[in-house]
């Protein structure tokens, strides 16, 4: 029997532009997937189409118990992390022998092949090695030196779909791309320019408020993220924008140790779900 986990993470800066060669920063958060597998000849059927696919790329026969710190379908990652401690559980209990980078690659393939075809690489690099990641198009993606922000992340319970956000930018894109393009660049820009003052909170206070109203301009906002944001704001955070594809889902905040409780509460008094959290340096981890 093996047991692993692997981590969530929020996008920083640069979501819907990473989807146009511009770069992006993620990070591994604590919330975290545990999976256990067991080596058994009658395998099991799992519920997920994540995990069945986990057993059919590695081609063995087994067991599998999941437990969950992370809400699902809600842009934390939770589809990658449960993909990633699959795989390590597989590979530690059957003996494969794959690294981690192996690890990352695959599971990319098992998100490809469970969304259709259509999965960024970011989630499942991000859960397996944990850090603070630079992506930008195809190149590699690089870790950025680990910085300890005091994140608050509000989840608005609003259902919401990636793909559906992702095309809304792409149809701006189409028929307005003198105000499109223009956005995405700043949203580069931000994205540069936050890469460089890591180690200035209100620094990236400022540059996640004007990424967040960029994110609104492209039309991927959503009026209870837009409560949330300014809730957070208003308890003290030093910024905070939506993460990840928008429409719903969840937004964060960065905030003192001192403020964080209140930014929490503000976030829980607009009737969403507040996480308070931090950088996860470990990635998947053997439990
Ligand atoms: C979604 O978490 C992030 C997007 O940039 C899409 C992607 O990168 O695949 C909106």
């Amino acid at each position: 029997m093996a047991t692993w986990s692997a981590p969530g993470k929020v996008f920083l800066f640069g979501e819907h532009a990473v989807v146009y060669g511009k770069p992006g920063i993620a990070m591994a958060i604590k919330p975290r997937v545990m999976v256990t597998v067991r080596e058994s000849r009658y395998h099991q059927k799992p519920n997920s189409p994540y995990i069945a696919e986990c057993f059919r790329l590695m081609d063995v026969k087994g067991s599998v118990y999941v437990r969950s710190q992370l809400p699902s379908s809600s842009g934390l990652g939770s589809s990658a992390a449960v993909t990633v401690a699959t795989l390590c559980a597989i590979n530690d209990e059957f003996g494969l022998e794959k690294n981690r980078a192996e690890i990352a690659d695959l599971a990319h393939q098992v998100e490809m092949s469970a969304q259709n075809g259509r999965a960024s690489a970011t989630d499942t690099y991000v859960s397996a090695f944990g850090g603070m990641v630079l992506v930008r198009g195809n190149e590699k993606r690089r870790l950025l030196p680990p910085q300890n922000f005091s994140l608050v992340i509000g989840n608005t319970l609003v259902s919401h779909s990636t793909s559906e956000m992702v095309g809304k930018v792409a149809d701006l894109r189409k028929h307005s791309p003198d105000i499109a393009n223009p956005i995405l660049d700043s949203i580069a820009a931000i994205t540069m320019r936050a890469m460089y003052n890591l180690d200035n909170q209100k620094e990236l206070g400022s540059l996640m408020n004007m990424n967040h109203a960029l994110l609104d301009a492209l039309g991927v906002g959503h009026p209870v993220l837009s409560k949330l944001v300014l809730a957070a704001r208003s308890a003290g955070a030093h910024g905070a924008k939506t993460t990840g594809a928008g429409g719903g889902g969840c937004m964060y905040a960065i905030c003192s140790k001192s403020s964080r409780n209140r930014v929490a509460g503000a976030i829980e008094g607009c009737d969403a779900r507040a996480i308070i959290t931090t950088i996860d340096t470990e990635g998947a981890r053997k439990e």
